[in-house]
């Protein structure tokens, strides 16, 4: 069998070349991160849950025009996608106050916000991945000012459709993060969508659904996802 190149390995992820240039195999792997790497645990099956997690998300999506890396799924911990220019950012959109929102501006968790806020932050380990504003990003080169604007317009459509996609399994989306790509100079969603990346409570019990039972140890990670995923297969055509 010839082995795959591998080209990256992140926290969550591994990128291998595929036989054909412009696709790329991503493998999600069985390990929990928090506070950018400091602390780490392997958790067996969280790759496989976050794969199917993010190949139905993307898929829905899709069909509701959001263009995306994404090709199809593999296995059950392995899917396809389409190489891109990956832009050094992580989009974060809040809907509800909590984590570094509440932290930094001293608002309380849970507090609904007016209008859904987006902020940036610059994806570079050395630094801690700073939060930076629109001037930053033009200063450094990251993208344009044209393409910061489709960036938000993508990420504000992205946030509409998936209020509704989790309000229909009774989930309200808190907050999430996103990264994008370009491709033949489109702006692409990228990377994954999954408890990993979401802020979701449980719109009844308001119980976190998501990466902070890890981060806060308030809970078993796995029951947690396997619950988000049980939600979306039943609700959506399953992948
Ligand atoms: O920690 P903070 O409140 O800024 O996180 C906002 C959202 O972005 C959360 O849903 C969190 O899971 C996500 N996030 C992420 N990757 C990071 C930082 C935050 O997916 N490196």
């Amino acid at each position: 069998m010839v082995q795959e190149q591998l080209i990256y390995e992140g926290k969550a992820k591994k990128l291998f070349k595929t036989s054909k240039d412009e696709e790329l195999r991503v493998e999600y792997l069985d390990q929990a991160t928090a506070l950018n790497g400091l602390k780490k645990d392997a958790v067996s099956g969280k790759g496989a849950l976050n794969n199917q997690i993010t190949s139905l998300i993307f898929q829905e999506l899709e069909k509701q025009g959001i263009p995306s890396h994404f090709i199809k799924i593999l296995s059950k911990h392995e899917q396809l996608v389409c190489e891109v220019e990956m832009i050094p950012l992580e989009i974060v959109v809040r809907n509800t106050a909590a984590g570094s929102f509440s932290k930094r501006l001293g608002i309380a968790e849970g507090e609904q916000l007016p209008f859904p806020i987006i902020e940036f932050y610059y994806k570079e380990d050395r630094l801690d991945d700073p939060f930076i504003n629109e001037d930053h990003i033009r200063y450094l080169g990251i993208a344009t000012p044209e393409e910061v604007a489709q960036i938000k317009m993508l990420a504000r459509q992205i946030n509409t459709a998936l209020c509704q996609l989790f309000e229909k399994i009774k989930i309200h989306l808190v907050d999430f993060k996103i990264e994008v790509g370009k491709s033949d100079g489109k702006i692409l969603l990228a990377d994954e969508i999954s408890p990993d990346t979401c802020r979701l409570w449980d719109l009844t019990t308001k119980e976190h659904l998501d990466k902070d039972v890890y981060r806060r140890e308030i809970g078993d990670l796995i029951p947690v996802y396997q619950e988000v995923l049980n939600r979306l297969e039943k609700e959506y055509s399953s992948c």
